[in-house]
């Protein structure tokens, strides 16, 4: 028997900033079968295992209403090849089992390149979210990641004219869409939630008088050095700093033994979103190596203080809303104290509907194909 047109669509994920990107576009898919008429998306949901503890994956799932995972590969942690390794070998047996018509990932974690390189080599046309984006520096393993996993995509959703043109420049120019950032979507989406979140009063806090800060970037927490020259900065700021260690983080810094930071600085676990999103939109100034971050606070008027030398996202560098200091303490501390900002062009990484507009070009690719009804 024939049912109404389907797209299977596997979807890949595994660490923290994938869960963030899949929010809004799970939403988008929901409300799209909701009232469709010329089709159904079916979304088989592929979670690789990479991030593993509650606050670094389940958390996001139950805040940001993510189905279960249809499968849940434990990948875990381990080098760059055990891990990408591990979840292709177990990726690919996923989609022998499953046959999608399309495979999407998101992002630039090992989790995309594995779930990309699987599916490619299966043959099976791949959908990258965040496509586009370079900091041309080759020494981060995610620029591997995303370069590896762009020139083997069919489907490419571009954030920004910027990542557009990266593209232009290594000549992909075919399935290349200028969709906006789903970022924007979820931090649009659920800012109304992440207000009620109780946290400023938690940790004692008062709005604007504290700065934030994250970091998990490799080249700062496998270097003792930097890693103790970015706690020394934090300390010297003589300010209320609020620094959610990410568990990479918190285990250099037990492992290399660094001087830990002084009494201004509270070490507290990696939050859940809503309450991150609450605690960055409050506060003065944000320190981090994060990539997501640089443009959540872009966007919520909140200065950058970037412990890197480069970024994928120039734009959030016009008129000195994010500064790149990398892990100079002198750097970090001038860049703290400096308050100049001008405007910001909120349309830099699109209005917020852009995980509608990647539904709705998946769904026009012609991918969608009658499936028996099983
Ligand atoms: C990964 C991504 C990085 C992304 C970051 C988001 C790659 C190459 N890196 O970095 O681009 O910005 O996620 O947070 O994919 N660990 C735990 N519990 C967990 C997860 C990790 O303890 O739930 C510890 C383990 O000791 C592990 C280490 O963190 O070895 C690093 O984890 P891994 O996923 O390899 O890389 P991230 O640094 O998290
Ligand atoms: N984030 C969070 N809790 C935290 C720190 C970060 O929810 O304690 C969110 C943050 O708002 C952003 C995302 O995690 O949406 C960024 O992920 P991360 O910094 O881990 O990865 P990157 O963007 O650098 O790849």
């Amino acid at each position: 028997m024939m049912a109404a047109s389907r797209l299977r669509l596997a979807v890949v994920v595994g660490a923290r900033p994938n869960f963030i990107k899949l929010a809004p576009i799970m939403k988008a898919t929901r409300d799209y079968n909701a009232c469709a008429g010329g089709g159904w998306v079916d979304t088989f949901l592929i979670h690789t295992g990479q991030h593993y503890d509650f606050q670094m994956s389940r958390i996001f799932f139950q805040e940001l209403a993510i189905p279960e995972p249809d499968v849940h590969l434990a990948v875990g942690s381990g080098t760059h090849g055990e891990q990408t390794g591990r979840a292709m070998i177990e990726i690919e047996k996923v989609l022998s089992e499953y046959k999608p018509d399309l495979v999407m990932v998101l992002g630039d974690v090992n989790s995309t390149l594995a779930g990309a390189l699987a599916a490619a080599k299966m043959q099976i046309a791949v959908a990258h979210v965040e496509a586009g984006l370079r900091s041309f520096d080759r020494t981060m393993p995610e620029e591997i990641n995303r370069v590896l996993t762009d020139h083997i995509s069919e489907l490419l959703f571009c954030p920004t004219e910027t990542a557009v043109g990266n593209l232009r420049n290594e000549g992909i120019t075919k399935g290349v869409y200028l969709t906006g950032d789903v970022m924007v979507d979820a931090l649009l989406g659920w800012r109304e939630m992440a207000e009620r979140s109780d946290i400023l009063e938690r940790l004692g806090l008062v709005t604007k008088q504290y700065v934030v800060a994250t970091v998990h970037r490799a080249s700062n927490t496998d270097d003792r050095r930097n890693l103790q020259n970015i706690l020394d900065a934090l300390s010297a700021a003589r300010e209320r700093v609020i620094f959610p260690v990410h568990p990479r983080t918190r285990r250099a810094m037990m492992e290399m033994a660094v001087n830990p930071p002084a009494d201004n600085v509270s070490l507290v676990e990696p939050l859940g979103y809503l309450d991150f999103l609450k605690l960055l939109s409050h506060a003065r100034k944000v320190v981090t190596d994060s990539g997501g971050l640089q443009k959540e606070a872009y966007i919520l008027g909140v200065p950058c203080v970037t412990l890197r030398e480069t970024t994928e996202w120039p734009e959030t560098l016009e008129s000195g809303w994010n500064t790149l200091v990398g892990s100079n303490q002198a750097r970090i501390l001038a860049a703290l104290r400096d308050s100049r900002t001008a405007g910001r062009s909120s349309a830099a990484f699109g209005d917020g509907k852009s995980s509608v507009a990647i539904v709705q070009i998946l769904t026009t690719y012609g991918l969608f194909r009658p499936h028996e009804e099983h």
